[in-house]
Formats: structure tokens, C-alpha cells, sequence
């Protein structure tokens, strides 16, 4: 078996339908089912006795040590964080609380559990870590992408408490031996991303005829990889990573936020054109920008791509067409999210921010 956390979320939810599809062993599914956990990700899963369900905390020691005694994993994925920049923004404490205390809790717990493991079983052991290239701060626009020798430099409180659990996570290994591997990853986009991030924001914005809200002057450049190829590179690193290594996951493909938003904009109007048949272009706003916000990230995918053959299998033309059409065909999926919660973060990111 193998034991995943935050597997009711965006990443997480793809991961271990797509470990599942792919005849992986059972998955052990632990998440807290914040604003951002939906079972409706994994509603597919129904009935079927690979998949357990456990709704809890990974900052819930004896919880986790419980289900480590009972179900006895040969691995650990943890995906479980708040992610959001923006949320860490206005309110860091859930950050600090599950990013950095949450998984220093859950480390405790694994420690205690590998330590008792036997020979084979302990040696094989992994706990895999899924972190970010926004640990790494902020490029210069000509700076070469972010390897994994790069400095941390995080800027936002989000990053400072990924940040932290990296640290965590690479001392359990240096001071307790424990078998850990670590992949910071760029920006994902697909299926099931809840739309308080840029594409699918976009995406629901523009379908409702609301505003597309740019940040700023839109020229921050992110490098996104399609989320099927970052849950393929974690599979690749689980199964050939070497304990205590980083790996960079990215899709060399840094783009301008501005040209994102013009390419979501361009295959709606071919998809699901608007009935005044003018373009969704002329729903961009720009706002006020993000307070502390990272003009690039880039990352060299170099390490994994030499030492463990993998690479992505979409391009981003293929991955966005892909992304926009499953928003089409998932309106209920959509409608469902934005429940009184999601309205009240909209009001509270957004208003009064108009240029
Ligand atoms: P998400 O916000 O969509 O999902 C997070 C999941 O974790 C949710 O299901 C939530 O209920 C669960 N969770 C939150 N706190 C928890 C807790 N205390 N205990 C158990 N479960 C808890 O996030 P995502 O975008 O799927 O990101 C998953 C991971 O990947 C995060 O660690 C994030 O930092 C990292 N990451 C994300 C991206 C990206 O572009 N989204 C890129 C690189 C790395
Ligand atoms: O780089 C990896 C990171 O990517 C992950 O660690 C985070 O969990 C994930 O949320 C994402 O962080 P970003 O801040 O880059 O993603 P977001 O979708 O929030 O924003 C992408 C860019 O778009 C960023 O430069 C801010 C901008 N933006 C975002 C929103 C929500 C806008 O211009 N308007 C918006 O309304």
C-alpha cells in the first residue's frame, strides 16, 4: 500500500486517479477536506476497494500513527498544504499551521514508524516530499532556470512555510536517516484545479462574463507543466529517486501571465465562442498587483530528465486545449466549488482592486 495525503485536492486527486488507472497498489487517501479537498475529484473511485478514504489532519499524530500501524505503507506521498499565495497573503497562520507544523508532526510520526521497520521493508522505505520552485524566490529576467543547488530565497508567506517543510524534511533524513526524496515542481494546470488560481480563474470568469483580473502590468512569467506529467515524474521519482535527493520538475515553458490569459481567452473563442461573438479578450481587467510578487520562475529540469529518463508528455498547446475542454464539459464539477466560500474569497481577493 501507500499512504497519500492531500489526495482530495488539485495534484493530489490526479495523482491517485491516475496511480489507480495505471494498476498501482492501494492508495490510502488522508486529507482534512479543507476548502480545497473535494471528493467529488475522486467520485470516479466509488466502490472500489483500492481507494480508502480517510478524512483527517496530517498535523494529527496519532491519527497518522495509527494508520501507519494498520495499513503498513511501503511509501508516503505527501501532497497535503494550503497552496494558495494569495490566501497566505491575507491569512498565513493556516500556512504555518499545516505547511511547517502539520508536516513536522507527520515526520514525527514516520520516524517512529520506519524506525521499527525490518530489513527489506526499512530499506525500501520512501517518504516523498512534493514542494515548489517558488522556495527558490525570485529570477532576474536573463537568469538561468532554478536547479536544485539554488538558493531558497521565499518570498511570500506560502513559500517561507514550504520553504520550512523542505527543511524539515531534508533534516529527517541527515539527522534520522529516514528515506526521503523531495521534488519541487512549477506551475501545474489541468483537471480538477480549483479556480482561485490563474488558469482556471480565467476559464469560469470568462464563461460567466466576469472580468478576467490581471495582476499587475502581466508580465510575471511562470513555467507550467500539464498536472498528468507532474504526477508522472513523482511515480518516476518514487520508483528511482535516490533517498535525500531533490529533483526540479518542470515543462520548460515559460510564458508571460498575459500571454496565458490570451491563449485561454483565444480557444474559448473557438470552443465556446460568446453569443455576441466578440472575443473573451475583452474581459481582461487589470488590478492592482499581488503585494511581494515573484516576477519569474523558471525551472531546469535537466537532473530528472538525465538521471531518471523522465520527461512530460504534453506540450503546453496540447495540454491547455486539453484543460479548457474538460472546464466545458465540467460545469456541474465547476458550479459545485463555488459554493458561499469560494464567493466569499472572491470578494475579499478582488474587490476594489480595478486599475
Ligand atoms: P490544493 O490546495 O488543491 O490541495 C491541497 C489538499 O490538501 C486539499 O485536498 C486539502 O484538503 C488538503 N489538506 C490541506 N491541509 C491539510 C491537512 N492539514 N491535513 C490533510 N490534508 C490537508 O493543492 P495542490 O495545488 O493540489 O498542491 C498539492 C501540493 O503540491 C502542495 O504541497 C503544493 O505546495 C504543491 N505544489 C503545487 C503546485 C501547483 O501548481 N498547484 C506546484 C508545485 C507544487
Ligand atoms: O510555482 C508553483 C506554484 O504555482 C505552486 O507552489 C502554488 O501552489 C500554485 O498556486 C502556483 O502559485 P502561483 O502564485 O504562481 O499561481 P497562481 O495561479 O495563483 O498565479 C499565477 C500567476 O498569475 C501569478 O503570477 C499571479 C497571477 N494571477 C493570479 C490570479 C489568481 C493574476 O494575474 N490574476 C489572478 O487572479
Amino acid at each position: 500500500m501507500i499512504l497519500v495525503t492531500g489526495g482530495a485536492g488539485f495534484i493530489g486527486a490526479n495523482f491517485v486517479l491516475d496511480w489507480l488507472e495505471q494498476g498501482g497498489e492501494t492508495v490510502i487517501n488522508l486529507d482534512a477536506l479543507t476548502y480545497a479537498g473535494n471528493r467529488r475529484n475522486l467520485a470516479s473511485l466509488a466502490g472500489d476497494e483500492r481507494h480508502i478514504f480517510v478524512h483527517g489532519d496530517i498535523g494529527d499524530f496519532a491519527l497518522v500513527s495509527d494508520l501507519l500501524a494498520r495499513y503498513r505503507p511501503r511509501a508516503i506521498v505527501n501532497f497535503a498544504a494550503e497552496s494558495h499565495v494569495d490566501r497566505s497573503i491575507h491569512g498565513p497562520e493556516d500556512f504555518i499551521q499545516t505547511n511547517i507544523v502539520g508536516t513536522f508532526r507527520m515526520l514525527e510520526a514516520v520516524r517512529a514508524y520506519w524506525h521499527n521497520l525490518q530489513d527489506d521493508a526499512k530499506q525500501n522505505f520512501r517518504f516523498l516530499h512534493v514542494s515548489t520552485d517558488e522556495v527558490y524566490g525570485s529570477l532576474g529576467k536573463d537568469a538561468p532556470a532554478f536547479t536544485e543547488t539554488h538558493r531558497y530565497e521565499p518570498n511570500s508567506p506560502y513559500s517561507a512555510s514550504k520553504a520550512a517543510s523542505d527543511h524539515l524534511v531534508r533534516a529527517y533524513h541527515h539527522t534520522y536517516g529516514v528515506p526521503v526524496l523531495t521534488t519541487n515542481c512549477s506551475n501545474n494546470y489541468g483537471p480538477y484545479h480549483f479556480p482561485e488560481k490563474l488558469i482556471p480563474l480565467m476559464i469560469v470568469n470568462a464563461l460567466a462574463g466576469k472580468s478576467l483580473p490581471v495582476y499587475g502590468d502581466g508580465q510575471q512569467v511562470r513555467d507550467w507543466l500539464y498536472v498528468k506529467d507532474h504526477c508522472s515524474a513523482i511515480r518516476r521519482v518514487l520508483e528511482a529517486g535516490k533517498p535525500g535527493e531533490i529533483y526540479n520538475v518542470g515543462g520548460w515553458n515559460e510564458k508571460p501571465n498575459i500571454d496565458i490569459v490570451h491563449t485561454v481567452c483565444a480557444l474559448l473563442d473557438e470552443l465556446c465562442a460568446r453569443s455576441d461573438n466578440k472575443s473573451y479578450r475583452e474581459q481582461i481587467t487589470y488590478v492592482t498587483d499581488r503585494p511581494g510578487h515573484d516576477r519569474r520562475y523558471a525551472i531546469d529540469a535537466g537532473k530528472i530528465e538525465r538521471e531518471l529518463g523522465w520527461k512530460p508528455a504534453e506540450t503546453f498547446d496540447s495540454g491547455i486545449r486539453k484543460t479548457v475542454q474538460w472546464y466545458l464539459q465540467n460545469r456541474e464539477w465547476v458550479a459545485d466549488v463555488q459554493s458561499g466560500s469560494y464567493r466569499e474569497w472572491v470578494e475579499k481577493n478582488y474587490t476594489g482592486r480595478a486599475l
